[in-house]
């Protein structure tokens, strides 16, 4: 998609550059009429500026309609200094969301000097303390003219106890209904007239491409029911949303309809308007409330004498030390008075939770769109580990990336779990693994199937987006799975990616979004008949070919929808480092919950920190309230970037951050994407491709390519660091990982490409300065980072000491009994990986066999796991490796490997 979109045609779909490129608009506007006004252009580009702002304006509660008529009114009275004045203040308060707060932006000047009274919104007072602002969209027929009217009796309402602040956007049609509600993100509430049309007066192609796929068919037709097709869209959009519906047939039965569950209230349209003014402030507050941090907050005020031991709490022996004070000064008295070990007075045990971490954690369910979410406070590295051994016993198989996170390999070592390793697709040009192919899982289910082993296969667990932002078709994998073992468990690891649950593009990609489809997809009678006429296509005994070949739908009547997903909401939201979430759809939970109990038990800390649990809940409540727009904006940011990097003239000889075409192979973009900034793509191809590829591109996920600049990843990474203050996430022999988030501004990508422009100008002067001796040595340095790059070792296979209960063709291993061999000194021994030693043993054997886990960083995955048979590949690329840091590995001594022999003489003794 074209984030600098054209709208000169008015269109109203121009999604993901809605923000930015509105802000731009409004810019151009005034510095058209400042040219206008000081002579120096005409009246007429100022006018085409204008009309460049279209319709969407219409989707925004600010400037309105009555600022939009007075500019107008100036634009056409030739008034060249009212009209710069005016749309100068409205253009600031757009970029700077002053209109939120300050009354005085809504008015004209001379309105304002006037009867302020009379034109501003009542309760946006500048004098007021600074309450939340929110904006409710209303759609009812005619709007203009019966909103007006309805807007005005609600702005009556209005009291200075309210504790929110919200203006109201009015729409005429579904379409434009929709469309508000992608396009602005201030919108926290819905309220439905009903007796709207259907159609959009604006042009909206892609819109309408696009509400094919989410819309039923039968809203288009005369006699549809557009009011809950409305409201059951926008709750797929935007499940946040709060969706009141006014109506004037019997709004008993329309509360009882099934149909109607997406809707927070019905209420009879001539009922008094204050009804809906109070459910719209009580629905808003109820995501706004944090009953943990509320609580945290208000023991903080509260004066306590503590004996428990934690000296830290309430600070005394902090603000009265000569010697540490500076720390309380540095963090602040509430950290301090924010402490404590108590599980009562006002607070609540993480391990046991009852009262208002519960609470938190059930609100935190609702708004990942889970069964239940269990807050974590020692990273996702703990949440896998606690999955792990609640799911997996000791024997169990589990199908695992092996470039996963360490904590899965750990926490099958500690759960004794049996690891049946699958391999990513490598992208060996940039040193990196993409995602596992779902060829390579349905494999790997059907060989143990061959083998009569699929009972002893209990999960699979694969990482969501990886950690360089591939993103799976997981309901796929999870259908076509359960279409082979139906009571299969999933862990999908999304550290990264628990931001998308608040994208409508990405959510169906979620585990938790994948699971709520899959589990509506079994009630549907239509599914029964797919599966038994996929069953009668592939016959009574179908090949395993076949069956590779084949999209397998599950039989709904048997599948049992078992999802589990991790993620680091510090990474992603605003938590403090380490919170982290376990969420659960699972509808066996109750045969494993307490043993879930145990494993948090074991995992947990028994001080979890208050802090930390107080960010998570502050973290939902704003993805609950504002995550919508935060991460629009992160991916408008990211696409930014990709665009100013890719097509500066400069900057793109040395540099380019790798778009979809680059990270996914084409044989995983059926639909054809190509890329979010290839031309002429639009929202609807990109949709096509979410919905239908097998990997995807997270697009705030960003590879910058830097080997064509001369510089390895973590040369590049410690000069930004060091000489730029600017920091960065992973890197790989040729490139570096940007990442965008809810964070970032458009300061930060002008600070980047500023950045990179001065880096690009120093090269080419050294080159220029140099001569030829420094381009000779730049074109082999480039060479070498960019084309002799080490092949990626796969994962080799287990020695047979550690597989005696492993079937004969399938690859799973006893990693737990390899793993607690090496504790015993007399088992094991070194081989340097530089020596002789290491090549005769791998041309004569006895094979070598890795006593531990060794994971270099970067790439960050184990490239040898304890067991595990080591190979020439395994040794070639260790020796070309030229990281520092390398987990597991000994240079002095060398390798750490098992004796087998020793290990199992001993285990039979
Ligand atoms: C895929 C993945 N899972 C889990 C983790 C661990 O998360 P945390 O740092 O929250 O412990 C990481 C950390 O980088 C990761 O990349």
């Amino acid at each position: 998609m074209t984030t600098k979109a054209k709208t000169s045609d008015h269109r109203i779909d121009h999604f993901f550059s809605m923000p930015a490129a509105r802000a731009d608009r409004w810019r151009d506007i005034v510095g058209a009429s400042r040219a206008w006004s000081s002579g120096r252009s005409d009246k007429a580009t100022v006018e085409a500026a204008f009309a460049e702002l279209g319709p969407i304006e219409e989707f925004h509660a600010f400037p309105g309609p009555g600022l939009m008529g007075a500019l107008r009114e100036k634009l056409q009275g030739d008034n060249a200094v009212g009209f710069t004045e005016l749309v100068r203040r409205v253009s600031a308060a757009i970029v700077t969301r002053d209109f939120k707060y300050d009354a005085a932006e809504w008015g004209t000047a001379d309105e304002v000097a006037d009867s302020p009274a009379d034109v501003l919104p009542p309760t946006l007072g500048g004098r007021e303390a600074r309450r939340p602002y929110f904006e409710m969209l209303m759609v009812a027929p005619g709007a203009t003219t019966h909103a007006v009217y309805q807007i005005a009796e609600m702005r009556k309402l209005r009291r200075p106890e309210d504790a929110f602040i919200y203006e109201m956007v009015a729409v005429e049609s579904f379409e434009d209904a929709i469309c508000a509600a992608i396009i602005n993100p201030y919108i926290a509430a819905v309220t439905i007239f009903e007796g709207f049309t259907y159609t959009s007066r604006h042009p909206a192609p892609v819109l309408r491409s696009v509400l094919a796929n989410l819309v039923p068919e039968e809203a288009r037709r005369e006699d549809a029911d557009l009011s809950l097709l409305l409201a059951n869209s926008l709750k797929r959009l935007r499940p946040e949303l709060d969706v009141y519906l006014l109506s004037d047939r019997r709004v008993e039965s329309l509360a009882g309809d099934p149909r109607a569950a997406s809707i927070r209230r019905v209420l009879y349209a001539i009922e008094e308007p204050l009804e809906l003014h109070l459910s719209v402030l009580e629905g808003i507050q109820r995501r706004f409330e944090t009953p943990f941090f509320d609580n945290l907050k208000k023991y903080a005020r509260r004066p306590i004498s503590t004996f428990h031991a934690l000296p830290i709490a309430r600070g005394k022996s902090v603000f009265k030390s000569d010697w540490i004070r500076d720390m309380g000064e540095f963090y602040g008295i509430n950290l301090f008075l924010a402490e404590s070990s108590a599980t009562t007075g006002g607070l609540d045990s993480l391990l046991e939770p009852t009262g208002n971490i519960k609470r938190s954690q059930e609100m935190a369910a609702r708004a990942f769109g889970a069964d239940h979410a269990f807050f974590v406070t020692n990273g996702t590295s703990t949440s896998n580990k606690m999955v792990h051994q609640a799911i997996v016993a000791p024997g169990d198989i589990v199908i695992l990336d092996r470039n996963c996170h360490k904590s899965h390999h750990y926490g099958l070592v500690l759960a004794g779990g049996q690891p049946l390793y699958v391999d990513a697709f490598p992208m060996t040009e940039y040193s990196m693994y993409g995602a596992v192919p779902l060829a390579s899982v349905k494999k790997a289910l059907l060989d143990l199937k061959a083998e009569g082993r699929l009972d002893r296969v209990k999960m699979v667990d694969l990482t969501n987006c990886t950690f360089d932002g591939h993103i799976y078709n997981t309901r796929r994998v999870m259908e076509e799975c359960l279409a082979i073992k139906p009571d299969l468990v999933f862990l999908w690891d999304e550290a990264w990616f628990g931001f998308a649950r608040f994208s409508p593009i990405l959510r169906p990609r979620t585990a938790m979004g994948a699971a709520s489809a899959i589990g509506a997809w079994i009630h549907d009678p239509a599914s029964i008949k797919a599966y038994e006429k996929q069953q009668d296509e592939l016959g009574s005994d179908p090949s395993a070919d076949k069956l590779l070949a084949t999209r397998l739908i599950p039989d709904p009547r048997k599948v049992r929808v078992r999802v589990y997903q991790t993620h680091s909401t510090h990474k992603s939201m605003s938590a403090l480092r380490q919170g982290s979430m376990v969420l659960v759809k699972d509808v066996d939970f109750h045969t494993v919950e307490s043993q879930f109990h145990e494993a948090v038990f074991t995992h947990a800390s028994t001080s979890p920190n208050q802090q930390l649990i107080g960010s998570l809940d502050v973290a939902r409540r704003q993805m609950e309230l504002e995550g919508y727009g935060l991460v629009l904006n992160a991916i408008e940011i990211s696409l930014s970037i990709r665009r100013e990097i890719n097509s500066h003239p400069l900057i793109s000889k040395y540099f380019k951050v790798l778009g979809a075409d680059g990270m996914v192979p084409a044989e995983y973009r059926n639909s054809g994407f190509v890329d979010f900034l290839a031309p002429g793509t639009t929202w609807a191809e990109q949709v096509r491709s979410m919905h239908e590829d097998e990997f995807c591109l997270d697009p705030t996920r960003m590879t910058l390519v830097c080997g064509t600049a001369g510089f390895d990843g973590t040369e590049f990474k410690a000069l930004l660091a060091n000489t730029y203050d600017i920091q960065l996430n992973k890197t790989s022999r040729n490139s570096v990982l940007l990442q965008s988030n809810i964070n970032n501004t458009r300061s930060d990508i002008a600070q980047l490409l500023r950045v990179l422009l001065e880096i690009c100008n120093s090269i080419e002067a050294r080159l220029v300065h140099g001569g030829s001796g420094e381009q000779d040595a730049f074109a082999a340095r480039v060479k070498s980072l960019m084309t002799d790059v080490p092949d990626l070792p796969n994962f080799s296979h287990f020695h047979e000491a550690f597989r005696q209960d492993a079937g004969r063709s399938t690859p799973e291993g006893d990693m737990r009994t390899a793993f607690y061999g090496a504790y015993d000194a007399a088992g094991c021994e070194y081989v340097t990986l530089h020596g002789e030693e290491c090549d005769r043993r791998l041309r004569e054997g006895p094979e070598m066999v890795s006593a531990n886990f060794v994971i270099p960083y970067p790439p960050g995955f184990p490239i040898m796991v304890p067991g595990q048979v080591i190979t020439q590949e395994t040794i070639e690329f260790m020796r070309k490796l030229d990281v520092k840091e390398i987990h597991g590995y000994e240079k002095a001594r060398g390798l750490k490997l098992l004796r087998p022999d020793v290990i199992s003489a001993k285990s039979k003794r």
